[in-house]
């Protein structure tokens, strides 16, 4: 990585990290829940800035979908305090990291993007080395597996990205 091009800090000198995905309700509400709990437990949460949109507009304000917070407090995380939202404008100028869960939702953030962003949007299952998939399936419309199938994508992946962010915490004397 260029850190002249990619500087791993926005001007709050915190770490930026959003997720995306299509409601904002399933997948990505998930990865922010799961890498938030990871940045928590390793006691990096305030440098940090983690959140999570969908490009879609359908399910603006609403909680994260019953079987994906169930699904997820099974397994740990509390998603209830997420609310869901669209991905805007300003989400260039605050996040350095945009990581889609499929190819449909990284092109939709390609082409929202401006020429100015200096950050990077990438798939985020690929961050992991080891994951047979490069994409999160939308569980929405398929049955009960695939929230499973959600949290163990992201639990992985969740673990790269914060071993791969944690070098650019800058150690404060
Ligand atoms: P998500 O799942 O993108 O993982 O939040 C979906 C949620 C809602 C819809 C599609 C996907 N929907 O069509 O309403």
């Amino acid at each position: 990585m260029n850190t002249h091009n990619h500087p791993a800090h926005n001007s709050d000198n915190k770490i930026s990290v959003l997720f995306g995905c299509l409601g904002n309700i399933c997948r990505s509400p998930t990865a922010h829940g799961v890498f938030q709990l990871l940045v928590n437990n390793a006691g990096l949460s305030s440098s940090f800035n983690i959140d999570s949109c969908g490009t879609g507009d359908w399910h603006i304000g609403q909680s994260p979908d019953n079987r994906s917070a169930a699904t997820a407090l099974a397994r740990g995380y509390d998603l209830s305090a997420l609310r869901a939202r669209q991905i805007c404008a300003d989400d260039f100028d605050r996040f350095e990291y945009i990581y889609a869960m499929d190819n449909a939702n990284l092109v939709d953030i390609q082409d929202l993007c401006p020429a100015s962003f200096n950050g990077q949007i990438e798939l985020f299952l690929p961050v992991a080395n080891n994951l047979v998939v490069s994409e999160v399936p939308d569980p929405y419309y398929g049955g009960v597996n695939g929230f499973d199938n959600v949290i163990d994508l992201v639990e992985s992946a969740s673990i790269a990205l914060l071993n791969k962010l944690k070098n650019s915490v800058e150690i404060k004397p």
